[in-house]
């Protein structure tokens, strides 16, 4: 049943006050013909990547769809999740099944239909590479559709649903294809020390480790994770930039283009003490935004428009949210 003028402040792992015009629970794959589809229909599984700003004057739909199913050929296991599930508890399930390959993406906060929408990733793995298809209902045309992995469009914290024009995509289920012949990944400097014969318990377990040690618990301290993406950068600015800043971290691209560390413009450009009321930069992380209790949306706006212009006015690059905004009216295309 929908609830209408409902608080949506828990809903949403930055905890900022808001409510929803009406809020719908979807449970059930015949749900899904009767879901009342318009511009301002806004799809939540954890809301770990998305930030209420304000009251949204639209409906909100929580994808709840529960179920996982596993089947192997040969030399693969073939992993279908429906898209409300954890995706922790999934990473977990598989690890126990001796299905390995997720772990660097262990402890990433919320469902596993959301992680092809930005294409989660960590500790050089992104969720993209193990994403055979996704299935999801188009409510514009009341039918269920399938796209394969190129039609995805993986990127960078990327893939076609997340652009606006694909709004209109409730992801019901995805499928993995997992190879049996497992490798580590171990090439970023927090896994570099674990032994080539590494087990994946353990990796999994330093994973937990490392993230637990910077990332600030959304159930302690509210936030959404990465507030900013790392930008990206033509190689010959990224050359001036190493003149000036040789300690910046830079990341060379397949595509000669060179990423950035956010974290680390942020920090250096003096901006870890900055707060606006209860919006503040965490200590450990710093582009991870938090509320420290009782922050407003206003706040969280003003101090994240200052962080990009100073970020500007210091370095010359131009930083972008990570994170879903959303405002009275909708997605916001910038902050
Ligand atoms: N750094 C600082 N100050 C800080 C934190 C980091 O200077 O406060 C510097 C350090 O030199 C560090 C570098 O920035 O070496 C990179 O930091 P880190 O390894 O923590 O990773 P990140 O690039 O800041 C990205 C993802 C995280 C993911 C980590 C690990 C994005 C936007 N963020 O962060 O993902 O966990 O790599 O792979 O790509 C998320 O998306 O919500 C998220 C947390």
């Amino acid at each position: 049943q929908p609830q209408h003028f409902a608080n949506i402040t828990n809903l949403h792992s930055f905890a900022l006050p808001a409510t929803c015009r009406q809020l719908i629970e979807l449970t059930c794959q015949s749900q899904l013909p009767e879901v009342p589809w318009n511009a301002q229909t806004l799809i939540l599984g954890e809301g770990t990547n998305t930030i209420f700003l304000d009251n949204f004057n639209g409906c909100v739909l929580v994808n709840k769809l529960k179920g996982l199913h596993v089947k192997e050929t040969a030399t693969d296991f073939l992993v279908t999740a429906q898209a409300g599930e954890n995706w922790h508890d999934f990473v977990v399930f598989l690890h126990d099944k001796g299905i390995h390959g997720l772990e660097n993406l262990a402890l990433i906060p919320g469902t596993v239909g959301a992680a092809p929408v930005q294409n989660i990733g960590a500790y050089g793995v992104e969720v993209g590479t193990f994403i055979e298809a996704v299935a999801g209902w188009d409510c514009k045309k009341s039918e269920a559709t399938l796209w394969s992995h190129n039609e995805c469009s993986f990127g960078y914290r990327s893939s076609r649903f997340k652009r606006p024009e694909w709004r209109h995509i409730i992801i019901t289920a995805v499928h993995f294809r997992i190879p049996k012949n497992w490798q580590p990944v171990l090439s970023y400097k927090e896994l570099m020390d674990l032994p080539e014969n590494v087990s994946a318990t353990q990796l999994m377990e330093r994973i937990i480790a490392v993230r637990t040690e910077k990332l600030p618990d959304p159930s302690d301290i509210p936030n959404a994770g990465s507030f900013f993406k790392n930008p990206t950068v033509p190689e010959e600015f990224a050359r001036t930039l190493k003149a000036k800043y040789p300690e910046l971290p830079q990341y060379p691209q397949a595509n000669g283009q060179v990423k950035l560390a956010a974290a680390w413009l942020i920090e250096q450009a003096g901006l870890k003490q900055v707060a606006y009321g209860d919006a503040a930069v965490h200590q450990r992380q710093a582009l991870v935004l938090i509320n420290l209790g009782s922050a407003k949306g206003e706040e969280l706006k003003r101090l994240a428009q200052h962080i990009i212009r100073v970020v500007f006015e210091t370095y010359g690059v131009q930083l972008e949210p990570e994170v879903r905004l959303i405002s009275a009216e909708g997605l916001m295309a910038h902050i």
